[in-house]
């Protein structure tokens, strides 16, 4: 199989190389990024780290509008489907960078394949969500992580081609946990060797783009006795500086550059309690059993909830402290994502496919 990847953005590094790994040594991949993030700390570390190998492509579209940015990947990614003559675009996740890999290849005489499919959040104020369910109708081939995803496509009238494989962010994390245990220095660097500390992830436009919500997320973390790790997305830093809350955040909290995968899978396994607004994240507390707070009001991962090692506060200041105080623990053995080989059922399935 010619098969043509997409990814752009930090999590689908983190979902593409273990796909990657499976397919590589029986059939032809050419990594596309689309260039979406472009920093090294959200970007290069991946590679370097996850032994993914260099993109063949790198489109370079950077930051721009929604549509814009889109718009440039779909050119680009359309000459490239031409050129190699792919059988099948592999897409992941929900970001602009699977939009327009989901756009460029329905048009053309190519299968499209999307991993992570049937989630939604029902909130279509989300550009992930708008994302989601594009690709999803685009889509010939569709790898769900659970059952309740299936039975979403279902619901939409998606039956063909349809697989539920489990979460592939499962099989990247027991990889990367079993490494960081090994490898990473990242406690004795952060000085929290036997200590208890919290480590918070803010980056949806909805928390980072309002004074009030930023603030109210802020303030329980910065009363909280325990040391708070933060590494900040970029667009965090940019409007904490914004709404000069920057200062407030370096001095009180453990304010960092956004880390390395094998660091922070490390920093998630020892945190007593993890507070996010990430998708991806949640799901990794969730499988590290680390209790998770989620800054949303909704999740596409409900399951985590209804296993209670997830809950959803919103920017509620009133509600984190609350839920600081008395955490959310998983109370079953549920593994509603798989067994954690996702990778290897997705290239038998294409296979099978084809
Ligand atoms: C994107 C995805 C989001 C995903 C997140 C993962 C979309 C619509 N959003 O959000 O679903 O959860 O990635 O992290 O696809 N920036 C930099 N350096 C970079 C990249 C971005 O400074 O390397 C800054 C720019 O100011 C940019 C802003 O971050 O405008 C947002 O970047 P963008 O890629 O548009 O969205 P994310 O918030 O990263
Ligand atoms: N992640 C990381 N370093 C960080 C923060 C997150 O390696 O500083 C990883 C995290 O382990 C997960 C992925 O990035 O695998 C989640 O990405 P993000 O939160 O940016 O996006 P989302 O999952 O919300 O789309």
């Amino acid at each position: 199989m010619n098969v043509l990847t997409v990814v752009g953005a930090r999590p689908q590094f983190v979902k593409a190389f273990i796909v990657s790994r499976e397919l590589r040594p029986q059939h032809n991949e050419v990594l596309v990024h689309t260039g979406q993030h472009y920093d090294e700390e959200l970007s290069d570390i991946f590679f370097d780290e996850l032994g993914i190998p260099e993109p063949d492509h790198n489109l370079g579209v950077g930051s721009e509008s929604h549509a814009k940015q889109t718009a440039q990947m779909m050119v680009d990614l359309e000459e490239l489907i031409s050129e190699y003559q792919s059988d099948l675009v592999l897409c992941y996740g929900d970001t602009n960078s699977t939009l327009a890999a989901a756009i460029a290849a329905s048009k053309m005489d190519v299968q499209l394949a999307h991993v992570e499919a049937g989630l939604r959040s029902f909130n279509r104020n989300m550009p992930e969500e708008v994302n989601r369910v594009l690709t999803d109708h685009a889509s010939n081939i569709l790898f769900t992580p659970s059952e309740r995803a299936l039975e979403q496509l279902k619901k939409e009238d998606i039956t063909d081609n349809v697989r539920n494989v489990g979460d592939v962010m499962y099989d990247s994390l027991l990889w990367a946990h079993e490494k960081a245990s090994k490898q990473s220095t990242i406690l004795e660097d952060l000085n929290l060797i036997n200590t208890d500390y919290l480590l918070a992830t803010v980056h949806r436009p909805r928390n980072t783009d309002n004074r009030d919500r930023l603030g109210a997320i802020l303030s329980p973390l910065i009363e909280d006795r325990r040391p708070v790790v933060f590494p900040a997305h970029p667009r965090t830093r940019e409007q904490l500086s914004h709404y000069d809350l920057l200062k407030k955040a370096k001095d009180e909290l453990i304010l960092v550059d956004p880390l390395g995968y094998l660091d922070f899978v490390k920093l998630q396994a020892k945190a007593n309690v993890i507070v996010t607004d990430s998708g991806g994240v949640q799901k990794e507390a969730f499988f590290l059993s680390t209790p998770c707070i989620t800054l949303r009001e909704e999740t596409e991962w409900p399951e985590t909830v209804e296993a209670r090692g997830n809950i959803l506060v919103g920017a509620n200041s009133e509600l984190i402290r609350e839920a600081l105080l008395d955490p959310p623990y998983p109370e079953s053995d549920a593994q509603p994502y798989g067994d954690g080989a996702a990778a290897s059922k997705i290239v038998q399935a294409l296979e099978d496919l084809q």
